[in-house]
């Protein structure tokens, strides 16, 4: 009989994993991809990033730093919402963490008791129900279509709410369907949850990814919630694992203790790199890149209608398309395999979000140029025209 925990049963694998290694060998041969299913930016670090990092490499920064992140970095965080948000955030309640990755697991530890239920949209990101699990918590996912924007709302937390439920988490912009909560429906769900004695846990790691509108913070109008956030995606500093959480004043202490024991600290490298991402220059530099996104998106949408995709809600965030391909195959896992193998274009099969009819959907990242979009694109017509599809 094995020795591995009971708990890793239902740890299920990120799918998309495999069918990246698939790519890559075909690459090997030779063979080339468009690379449609990869959730990170395309674009590399901004240099003055990487100076900063390299500067501080230089001047020593290889230590331990205190659990909460160093205090100019938590500083600065409260910085950049005080000026880009409009928002006041006391330093004190932002803890840096390895990742958004480090921020989510903090969250779940210090709210959810064994046997508690948290809330959460399927289609969603598919490690935050892993996320409740290790902490031996239930994760309910509850199905969401193009009705809500593929998010949840007061109405539906309200009637799934159970005795045992802890807490509700969304993100906005939302992996993989791309689209928001706007700002009312987020504070009808924060007093909904509230009244009903929970806690809302908001994702903005795409925050600064927004299209057609300005993004914003869930903390502009709550300060009882927790924000999860990272320099990972708009930032584009995946690599460099670093993000930050901002809990209730009350949590601070617990989570800095949990944090002193479970990581001791975010990569110091990083948080002293970290310390520029505010600035003038970098945020021209991002600015840049949001719009090279939006373009991209500007360009695909209507391509991926055009070939026969269901796409009801036009997403105004992140880098990703969340498609229904139910007209053109009813097993998006194989459809993807076969678009792969034979159209050379990888894109994400449904199944890597939840349980919400997984089999006629797919991701689309535009995490590639606008060129190798378009190729993409003539591409997948070619695999359709061919008939090859209808699996
Ligand atoms: C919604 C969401 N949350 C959290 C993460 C984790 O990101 P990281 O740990 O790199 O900050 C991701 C990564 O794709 C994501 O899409």
């Amino acid at each position: 009989m094995s020795n591995v925990a009971h708990r890793m049963q239902r740890i299920a694998p990120f799918y998309v994993m495999d069918l990246l290694a698939q790519a890559r060998q075909l690459e090997a041969q030779g063979r080339s991809i468009i690379h449609m299913e990869i959730g990170e930016s395309d674009f590399d670090t901004p240099a003055p990033i990487i100076e900063a990092g390299q500067a501080a490499l230089a001047s020593g920064e290889t230590h331990y730093t205190p659990a909460k992140g160093i205090p100019a970095l938590r500083e600065a965080i409260s910085g950049f919402y005080r000026h880009y948000y409009q928002t006041d955030l006391d330093p004190s309640r932002v803890i840096v963490t390895p990742g958004a990755t480090g921020a989510l697991q903090l969250a779940m530890s210090v709210l959810i008791n064994p046997g508690e239920s948290v809330l959460m949209a399927d289609p969603g990101y598919p490690c935050n129900r892993h996320f409740v699990e290790l902490v031996e918590g239930q994760p309910v996912a509850l199905p969401v279509g193009p009705e809500t924007g593929y998010q949840l709302t007061a109405e539906l937390v309200e009637a799934a709410w159970r005795e045992d439920t802890k807490a509700v988490l969304v993100a906005s912009p939302s992996n993989p369907t791309g689209t928001l909560i706007a700002d009312d429906e987020m504070q009808r769900l924060y007093t909904t949850v509230q009244r009903l004695g929970g806690v809302l846990i908001v994702d903005e790691i795409y925050q600064g990814l927004v299209y057609d509108q300005v993004g914003g913070t869930a903390l502009r109008y709550a300060d009882n919630l927790f924000v999860i956030n990272s320099f990972s995606k708009f930032f584009g500093m995946t690599g460099w694992r670093l993000g930050w959480l901002v809990a209730p004043d009350s949590f601070v202490d617990p989570i800095d203790r949990l944090a002193q024991n479970i990581f001791l600290s975010a990569p110091t490298l990083s948080q002293y790199a970290a310390l520029s991402a505010f600035t003038p220059d970098v945020m021209e530099i991002l600015e840049q890149h949001r719009q090279a996104f939006q373009q991209r998106r500007d360009f695909l949408l209507p391509a991926l209608r055009e070939l026969g995709f269901s796409i009801p809600v036009t997403p105004q965030g992140a880098f990703y398309l969340y498609a229904g391909c139910g007209e053109l195959s009813d097993d998006s896992q194989a459809f993807a395999g076969r678009l792969l193998q034979e159209g050379g274009v990888a894109v994400t099969p449904g199944l890597d979000f939840g349980f919400n009819h997984p089999e006629s959907h797919l991701r689309f990242a535009y995490t590639t140029d606008l060129d190798r979009l378009k190729e993409g694109v003539e591409r997948i017509k070619g695999f359709l025209s061919s008939g090859n599809n209808n699996i």
